[in-house]
């Protein structure tokens, strides 16, 4: 097993492991390699949604899909993330999932901590995936600023239709009528706006655009300029925090939501079709505590 560290030292990569059937060495040897690296990409894997699901499971409990309509027919917590039609014109996948920086489920009160996303099929051009990495965005905060977010939390929910932060894609059949159902029937969720890794105990920043409305304990006036500030280190432009991820056939990429923010960054379109399957690890619920 090779691990080579990726682009502004953030992720790894890893070769010569197959995750099909693995030991338990190997197993413990990737589990740190995700809490030292953060993203792993792991290199040349070919697995069923079953052995897919029962990779994801050694990492804990699998989460229930919301989009049942897109699970995989050989297994009901394998998503399908995809744009490609049926015969019938239907969508065999989500085509628009993760176009906004998130962390997975943070929406939930217990949060996804582990996403596993297998490439099956990938365009020619476009289909990366971006991540940021939410540890040292922390650390880069000025010092008044964390001293201002400490101890305060966001207010997160899954609709796209409550958040101006984001649009909703034309190319989802039926999304307006979606989201504006899930504002309706959905609650709104705390999170700490800076979080505590249960396992290293280092602090990340945990809110993000597609996610966190708005601050819970400030009105807008104080709370979204400071969201805008927070937001821009996410966004910077000369990405120092990031790593975007190109897919070769393949790959198999996990990552720790507790500690990053990811973005599918599109760019392909039909007859080119990007397929993935994604899988999901119920983490803890959060919070925060303070450096001693
Ligand atoms: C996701 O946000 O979970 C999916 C990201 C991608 O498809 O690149």
């Amino acid at each position: 097993m090779r691990i080579t560290p990726l682009a502004n030292n953030f992720g790894a990569e890893i070769e010569g492991i197959d995750l099909s059937d693995p030991s338990q060495e190997i197993k413990d040897a990737v589990y740190q390699a995700f809490l030292d690296h953060q993203v792993l990409v792991i290199r040349d894997q070919k697995l069923t949604p079953l052995q897919q699901v029962a990779f994801t499971e050694i990492f804990g409990e699998l989460e229930w899909q919301e989009n049942a309509i897109y699970a995989h027919p050989e297994h009901d917590k394998v998503l399908i993330l995809s744009n490609e039609l049926r015969p019938d014109g239907s969508a065999v996948g989500v085509v628009d999932a993760g176009d906004f920086w998130h962390s997975d489920s943070s929406h939930h009160e217990i949060p996804v901590k582990i996403t596993i996303l297998q490439s099956i099929r990938n365009p020619k051009t476009g289909g990366d995936t971006e991540f940021c990495d939410m540890y040292r965005i922390y650390d880069a905060l000025p010092d008044d600023l964390k001293l201002k977010i400490s101890g305060l939390h966001g207010v997160h929910h899954v609709s796209k239709a409550l958040n101006p932060r984001v649009t909703i894609s034309p190319s989802r059949p039926g999304a307006k009528d979606f989201y504006e159902t899930q504002a309706k029937n959905r609650k709104e969720v705390l999170q700490p706006l800076v979080r505590t890794h249960e396992e290293t105990g280092r602090q990340a920043l945990y809110a993000s655009p597609r996610f966190t409305l708005r601050i819970a304990e400030l009105d807008d006036a104080e709370g979204q300029p400071i969201l805008d500030q927070l937001f821009t280190y996410v966004t910077d432009r000369k990405r120092p925090f990031h790593y975007r991820h190109k897919y070769r056939d393949g790959d198999l990429v996990m990552w720790d939501n507790r500690c990053t923010l990811h973005r599918a960054t599109g760019g392909y379109g039909l007859p080119d079709i990007r397929r993935m399957h994604r899988t999901t690890v119920i983490g803890e619920r959060s919070f925060f505590r303070p450096a001693a």
